[in-house]
């Protein structure tokens, strides 16, 4: 396995208490396998990616357990030199915001070409043809003539591009896209996730795609985690989740996805608001914001039952939910 997450725990520590971003998340990617996790904002999503980057605030963050395996090391036990070095070469994150990732003084070349001088001793001259290169294969046109440009002059459409060029630049075997085209408008957020798609088919490198968005990783997912108050409720090969999730949270998701075919109908909505994380609900966390939840709900934590040997999920009625009632 590529990379493995186990039971991974995360608290930051702030004036008001100990607030528990992640709670025991499990996951894992393949070589050539994409996973979009999934979740409404505050989840623990970006946290979780970034302790897997080595780049959470430490403090006020902190490490409470677990382990995060990439190809059978634990990265948490490595010293920070060589952890910085995987960091540079074997893994790489896409932001959302391309213009506060990209440094405004530089042009996209010299920036491209950077990662070439420092990580691989080439000259400036070679350095700013592998950029020309790395443009051409995110289809960035006339990639010659606007290697030279700063970050301000492309369109946000075509910062992501540079985004994903300069994560693609080291050849790594894993991606992490945090909402990578979040900031974007509908048809180039498409434009941009298939581009994305393609490079990581094509190179075979693993890749973490988070997103709040179940409409945008149907196409391009193998599998999905959902994620709720800092834990993984639902883990199910892609099409699968679609056609019937096990988790009332999940079916939640997908009945707010704005569908073609139901102009004009009103749009379903999860009621409620995700807890604060210094104070998470007894039982299961979502139990005051869920349809079908009963006594026992509010009392035991939910384990992630075994619905089938590719799906997991964390609700005491999942069977119930999983047919439909
Ligand atoms: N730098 C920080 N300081 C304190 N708390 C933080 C910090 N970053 C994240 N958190 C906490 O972790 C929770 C999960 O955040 P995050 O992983 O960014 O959510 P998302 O699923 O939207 O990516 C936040 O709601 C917040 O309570
Ligand atoms: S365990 Fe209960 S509250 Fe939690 S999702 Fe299932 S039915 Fe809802
Ligand atoms: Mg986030």
């Amino acid at each position: 396995m590529l990379l493995e997450v186990r039971d991974l725990h995360v608290e930051f520590h702030t004036r008001e208490g100990v607030a528990k971003a992640v709670n025991g998340v499990n996951y894992s990617v393949a070589e050539g396998e994409t996973l979009a996790v999934l979740g409404e904002s505050g989840s623990g999503k970006s946290v979780t990616a970034q302790a897997v980057m080595g780049i959470l605030d430490m403090p006020p963050g902190k490490i409470a357990g677990g382990e995060i395996l990439f190809k059978g090391q634990d990265l948490l036990k490595l010293k920070a030199e060589e952890r910085r070095k995987i960091r540079g070469q074997e893994m790489a994150m896409i932001f959302q915001d391309a213009l506060s990732s990209l440094n405004p003084v530089l042009t996209v070349g010299e920036q491209l070409g950077e990662m070439y001088v420092v990580h691989r001793g080439m000259s400036r001259k070679d350095a700013r043809a592998k950029a020309v290169e790395l443009m051409d294969r995110v289809r960035i046109p006339a990639a010659k003539e606007r290697v030279g440009q700063y970050p301000h002059q492309f369109s946000g459409g075509m910062r992501q591009r540079i985004m994903i060029a300069m994560a693609l630049a080291l050849e790594p075997s894993l991606i992490i896209a945090d909402e990578p085209t979040t900031a974007l408008d509908v048809t180039v957020q498409a434009q941009v996730m298939d581009l994305l798609a393609e490079l990581q088919r094509e190179l075979n490198m693993g890749l973490i795609l988070i997103t709040h968005d179940l409409g945008v990783v149907a196409d391009v997912a193998d599998k999905i985690a959902v994620m709720y108050a800092g834990r993984i409720v639902e883990t199910a090969p892609v099409h699968e989740i679609y056609k019937a999730p096990a988790h009332p949270y999940t079916r939640g998701l997908l009945q707010s996805i704005p569908r073609l075919d139901q102009k004009g109908r009103e749009l379903y909505a999860i009621k409620g608001l995700p807890p604060n994380l210094l104070r998470i609900p007894p039982g299961c966390a979502f139990n005051p914001r869920c349809p079908m939840a009963r006594d026992v709900c509010r009392t035991d934590v939910p384990p992630l039952y075994e619905v089938d040997e590719q799906r997991r999920s964390a609700c005491h009625f999942w069977k119930e939910t999983l047919d439909g009632r």
